[in-house]
């Protein structure tokens, strides 16, 4: 949520820190600002706009040098999208400027005390309380300035600081919202996210909670907020700067739903063991002993990474038959939860970085659990936190609403039911049985995206719709739970999921012809059920859009997916209704990659 981007070095700095803002505007896009300076210059030059970065841009004026700057994407949490409440927050005379992802919680009583004092504040926002505290600070060093005056704040935070008077420097701090340096020949950059850097270089530094940074065109040291020195090791990013560009699609949602195939070779590649009909899971820091006193698997995620938890904890009941459920983490962290030794925990996450979700593994992680990590972004927050995990290798996700991360999730979770299941009582022939059901996955797919034309034309049928349900069954309950969500999300159609079963305990009142219903088909031991679904909801003259193994009587138009393994169809099921809800949301005109109130990275609570 935000994202900062900053350089200090030899180049002019602003068109570096907007094609940075560019590359991280998925993570809030309501307002933008740069502010820029060089050695040599007489104070800060700062340019903030409401909208986009390309509003921004239109705004810099030609004449903006500078080889030192710091810049930010917003999504607003404190204060409307404006240009006052966009970043960077400057003090009265100029001098400071700091850019700020995160919450500061104690930001009333702080701005009380500064307007008391005579502070007068241009914004609405938190983080304008910061800027103050370190203008006012009368410490000697820009370092002992920012340190002195987060000790002062209460919540959680990604900052970058500049100042007038330390032109050769940008202090930047940690503690909860990502941080991440980039080192250059002679030149250092900041961002929030590696998105912004990898055209630029490729060896970085994560900092940890509770760490700073002093950045200089040819060196940087990282310290404690306590001041401790600490040692940093550089590591090297593992995806070209290629991996983040649009690559000839319109959209990156449309890309990333392409990318599906090779995503999941991706995460099967080197785990399966034939020899023993299991997969080899080296993360997971659990060795058979400890798996088999598992007594039961609770998965934490949210929005889509919920609902792959879901299927997940689907999958792990059958393969492995451990009892496994999966509750939204935002809900779990704040019900006081029974910690049980016995459970395992595991927590999913596309970014890491979801607040929400590292929240509840920390609060596990006090009371004593064993937490996993399912997780798509290496070395994130939630992937060190947790005791050990599994990355799901679908490479960068930029797209605000998820797709091939979701299906690589889900297909991490076969991985790690099997591993568990040929631990317990999973059978060689049924572990073999899966493996191939695993592999045939990446051409199905496939096969799949080829009917992109046909349900493109779907789309343009229903998209007059105000209001869609989406319906399954048992393992098609979850597949109809995602597949609402990413309708809504981009074309903001209203969508309610259901399970097939509940139609009529309620929602059969809604159904009329104005209310097309998206039904979850598979071929398996329910279909008669579902097929009787199909029929109440015709005698009540609905429309029926079916996801099927084969062509249903009783719907007006069915999509034809190809058949895997029962367990391994949730999968193969939701990639349709990817494109369904993307050619809805492209009929409507929507901006499918940066929906509206939105944001990529959820790191606020
Ligand atoms: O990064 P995470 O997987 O933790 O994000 C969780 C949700 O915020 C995310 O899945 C959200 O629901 C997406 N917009 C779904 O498309």
């Amino acid at each position: 949520m935000c994202g900062i981007v900053g350089y200090i070095g030899k180049r002019d700095v602003a068109p570096l820190l907007l094609e940075g803002l560019q590359r991280l505007e998925y993570r809030g896009y309501d307002s933008a600002g740069v502010v820029v300076t060089s050695p040599k210059a007489a104070g800060l030059k700062m340019v903030k706009a409401k909208g986009r970065v390309r509003d921004l841009e239109a705004r810099v004026p030609k004449r903006f040098a500078g080889t030192t700057g710091i810049a930010h994407t917003r999504w607003a949490t404190h204060g409307a999208p404006s240009d006052e409440n966009a970043h960077p927050h400057m003090d009265a005379e100029g001098k400071v400027a700091v850019v700020h992802n995160g919450i500061i919680d104690n930001a009333s009583d702080l701005r009380a005390k500064l307007t008391a004092e005579g502070v007068e504040f241009l914004s609405e926002t938190d983080t304008e309380v910061l800027t103050h505290l370190i203008a006012r600070n009368d410490a000697d060093t820009l370092e002992e300035k920012v340190r002195q005056s987060l000790k002062l704040i209460e919540g959680t935070y990604g900052v970058a600081v500049l100042h007038a008077d330390f032109p050769d420097r940008i202090v930047v701090a940690r503690n909860g919202s990502p941080v991440v340096l980039g080192i250059g020949e002679k030149e250092m950059f900041v961002a929030s996210d590696v998105a912004a850097l990898v055209s630029h270089t490729r060896q970085v530094v994560t900092l940890d909670d509770g760490e700073m940074a002093t950045i200089k065109a040819d060196d940087f040291r990282t310290y404690t907020t306590s001041g401790t020195r600490t040692t940093a090791e550089p590591t090297t990013v593992e995806w070209e700067a290629e991996s983040y560009d649009m690559g000839g699609h319109d959209t990156y949602m449309h890309k990333e739903i392409s990318e599906q195939p090779d995503a999941v070779d991706r995460v099967l590649r080197g785990r399966i063991d034939e020899r023993f009909a299991t997969v080899r899971l080296g993360g997971l820091n659990l060795d058979a002993r400890e798996a088999r006193t598992i007594r039961r698997i609770k998965i934490l995620g949210c929005g889509t990474s919920y609902h792959a938890g879901l299927i997940g904890a689907g999958l792990i009941e059958s393969l492995a038959r451990v009892p496994a459920d999966a509750e939204p983490a935002s809900e779990f962290r704040y019900r006081n939860p029974v910690v049980d030794p016995d459970t395992l925990y595991i927590a999913v996450s596309q970014s890491g970085e979801t607040y929400d979700v590292l929240a509840a593994v920390q609060e596990l992680k006090r009371k004593g659990a064993r937490v996993l990590g399912v997780v798509n972004v290496v070395g994130s927050a939630i992937a060190r936190e947790a005791d050990g995990g599994m990355y799901v290798h679908a490479g960068p996700e930029v797209c605000v609403v998820s797709t091939k991360c979701f299906t690589n999730t889900v297909v991490a979770f076969a991985l790690l039911a099997l591993h568990l299941g040929r631990i317990r009582d999973l059978s060689v022939s049924d572990g073999k049985r899966i493996i191939e059901g695993l592999r045939r996955l990446p051409e199905q797919i496939q096969q799949i995206l080829q009917a992109e034309a046909e349900i493109k034309k779907l789309a343009d049928q229903y998209a007059d719709a105000k209001s869609m349900m989406f319906i399954g069954r048992v393992r098609g309950y979850p597949v109809a739970l995602e597949a609402s969500l990413k309708l809504k999300e981009i074309s903001y159609i209203h969508a309610e999921a259901y399970p097939a079963s509940e139609l009529k305990h309620g929602p059969l009142a809604l159904i009329e012809p104005a209310l097309p219903t998206v039904a979850i088909v598979p071929d398996d031991d329910l279909l008669e059920k579902n097929r009787a679904a199909l029929e109440e909801i015709k005698a009540r003259s609905g429309r029926i859009l079916a996801v099927a193994h084969q062509e249903q009587e009783k719907a007006d138009h069915t999509v034809v997916v190809p058949k895997n393994e029962p367990e391994l169809d949730p999968i193969l099921m939701g990639i349709p209704l990817q494109l369904l809800a993307y050619h809805t949301a492209l009929s409507l005109g929507r901006d499918i990659d940066k929906p509206r109130n939105l944001a990529k990275s959820v790191t606020v609570e």
